[in-house]
């Protein structure tokens, strides 16, 4: 939500910028902008509404003088429409400081009644160019950019992560972050700020993470964090695992697609080094952490949109194996409620972006109120692994298309591997069964390759069907999550509407949106897991096929029960029955993407969506 990079050093800022940005666009792509300064002391900005190629248009039609200090941002909306005047930068002290905001500073209406008192005036309706034009006044006291950061961000209510350059310090740029996510890319005679490590990953892997309530200062030879009283903080230093190739398309269409087709990789990456040679599952990350499993009695998932359906897969796996309660809350209402959480409670949050304001506020509020926090993430140097007592990254590698894929096949392979870990520790599973679980595990990449093998079938499937009005999905036991998610990312690729239910629940209700013609997916579990559960389904199947839907079916190969009555049979290869979500999910992916190319839509970029929600 919002993508931030900065940049001091010997290069062509705007070049920087815009290559900081274009990996970043992913956050948020309805306007973007840069500020630099050139060696004459000029601040010069340029913004856009649209994409970020009708920026780089307009730097290529009337380019900036050189620079090599600057700012850059790519705006999702939050205060005022997505137009020129609201784009970032936006400007204090009379022109001469640019400053760009990821965030939302709640009280800005506040502190702009104060400055309009005052005199100032404003041309936005941005919460941003307040935070600009106070910045600015003080400015104006101190005439130190650090000095003035550190007098006005206590003043902010909300969250930010804010950068500003002035033209009077042509060397530095100053950051400031609270809730809102802020990394330092180290070069050489260079540095950078990013929003996250895309930012800068093309010119340097050194990264250090910033904490919560800091300020950094860069110049090209020179990083300097303080807390927001100005005393020095030790920051940690890591190394980013990828390379700049890795958030490249590399001849793919779409990164959707591109990152389809990583998913054998994204779970394969994620058990690598977490299955020992004797089969068990050991996370080095957990090592010595056993507490945090052996005097609990409950464990809490929170999430948000499809992470929390992998946080309902992980349900069943860890009531299943490690014999504990286990409950999936969506994060944003997770801590409205008041809800009874304690010592013996464990919080799980699952985030790929690990900056997702709502996740972040509920492992904060958990944390604050006694409970054990355990962050599953796939993003290094994250914000929520860091207010956590304990981490297991998944390793999908960096997912760019805004609807997520790779990172939901890794998150559910990341909480089955803490399920095991978790029943190791409590002794509910024999070592013989865990073998068997993590030998199951390790063919799954394999499998999902069978699956991907059928990618033509179900283009061919979405084309015929890409004049769809509404589809429904159906699924049961672990099926359910992902008939979710099916409905989720069908909504948000191909702007179908469209709903996921419990098989079961479709009797209570939902069947009456049956009407001839409806396509409906069904998930089929295996009858290997429970062979009541699934002639259950396929009843199920039998009863909405009566009222004239249209039956696609996902089920196991060789599943001959489904046959006489689906329109479409989509086989799965067998795996045990636990991990079908990891295979099931796959041609719905497909679908809801073929689909949406069908319609000419933007499957990287969804509207109105940002990848990384940084606002409640
Ligand atoms: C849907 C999607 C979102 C995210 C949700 C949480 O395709 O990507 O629903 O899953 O916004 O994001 P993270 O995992 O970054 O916390």
């Amino acid at each position: 939500m919002c993508g931030i990079v900065g940049y001091v050093g010997s290069g062509a800022s705007v070049d920087v910028l815009m290559s900081g940005l274009s990996r970043l666009e992913y956050r948020g792509y309805d306007s973007a902008g840069v500020a630099v300064i050139d060696a004459e002391g000029g601040l010069y900005t340029r913004k856009r509404a649209g994409k970020l190629a009708v920026l780089a248009g307009d730097l290529e039609a009337s380019p900036l003088p050189e620079s090599h200090v600057g700012i850059g941002h790519t705006r999702w909306a939050t205060h005022g429409g997505p137009t020129d005047v609201n784009a970032h930068p936006h400007l204090g002290d009379e022109g001469k400081l640019a400053l760009i905001h990821n965030g939302i500073i709640e009280n800005f209406a506040v502190l702009k009644a104060e400055l309009v008192e005052a005199g100032y005036t404003f041309e936005s309706e941005t919460d941003t160019e307040v935070a600009a034009v106070l910045l600015g006044r003080e400015y104006r006291e101190t005439g130190d950019l650090l000095a003035a950061f550190r007098a006005v961000v206590n003043r902010f209510e909300g969250a930010f992560t804010l950068l500003a350059v002035h033209r009077d310090q042509p060397n530095l740029v100053v950051g400031a972050r609270r809730n809102s996510p802020l990394v330092i890319g180290l070069g050489d005679g260079e540095n950078f700020l990013g929003s996250d490590v895309a930012a800068f990953i093309e010119y340097t892997r050194s990264a250090l993470a910033i904490g919560q309530d800091q300020i950094v200062a860069i110049t090209p030879d020179a990083v300097e964090v303080t807390d927001f009283d100005g005393n020095v903080v030790e920051v940690e230093p890591f190394e980013v695992e990828w390379d700049a190739s890795a958030s490249d398309k590399g001849g793919w269409p779409s990164f959707m697609a591109k990152e389809i087709t990583e998913q054998p990789d994204a779970v394969a990456n994620t058990l690598r080094g977490r299955i020992a040679a004797d089969e068990t599952v050991v996370i080095p990350e957990l090592d010595g952490l056993d507490e945090l499993f052996t005097g609990i009695n409950r464990i809490v998932v929170v999430a948000a949109g499809t992470a929390s359906y992998a946080g309902l897969v992980g349900k069943y796996a860890l009531e299943k194996w490690a014999r504990i309660p286990a409950e999936v809350e969506l994060s944003h209402e997770f801590r409205y409620r008041d809800p009874v959480i304690d010592a013996h409670t464990l919080v799980v949050s699952i985030s790929q972006s690990g900056e997702t304001m709502d996740t972040l506020m509920a492992v904060k509020y958990a944390r604050e109120n006694g409970a054990k926090t355990l962050s599953i993430c796939n993003t290094q140097g994250a914000t929520i692994p860091r207010e956590s007592d304990a981490v297991v990254y998944t390793h999908a590698g960096p997912e760019v298309a805004v609807a997520s894929t790779k990172a939901f096949v890794a998150q559910i392979t990341a909480i089955y591997l803490l399920a095991l870990h978790v029943a190791r520790v409590r002794g509910t599973v024999s070592t013989e069964e865990l073998a068997g679980f993590t030998a199951e595990l390790r063919a799954i990449p394999e499998k999902i390759v069978t699956v991907l093998e059928q990618t033509e079938s179900i283009t061919q499937l979405a084309h015929w069907m890409s004049d769809s009005r509404a589809i429904l999905f159906l699924g049961r036991h672990v099926g359910f999550p992902i008939a979710l998610e099916g409905a989720l990312k069908l909504k948000e690729l191909a702007y179908i509407h469209a709903e996921g239910f419990a098989a079961g629940e479709l009797k209570h209700g939902p069947i009456a949106l049956i009407e001839p013609g409806q396509p409906v997916f069904v998930v089929v579990p295996s009858p290997r897991g429970s062979s009541t559960l699934h002639s259950k389904v396929v009843s199920n199947i039998q009863e909405i096929r009566a009222r004239g839907a249209r039956v696609i079916a996902i089920a196991e190969a060789g599943d001959a029960a489904v046959l006489p009555f689906a329109d479409t049979v989509i086989h799965i290869p067998l795996a045990a029955p636990l991990f079908e979500p990891l295979l099931a999910v796959v041609p719905m992916q497909i679908f809801a993407m073929e689909l949406a190319n069908a319609k000419g839509l933007d499957v990287d970029q969804p509207r109105n969506l940002a990848k990384s929600v940084t606002v409640e």
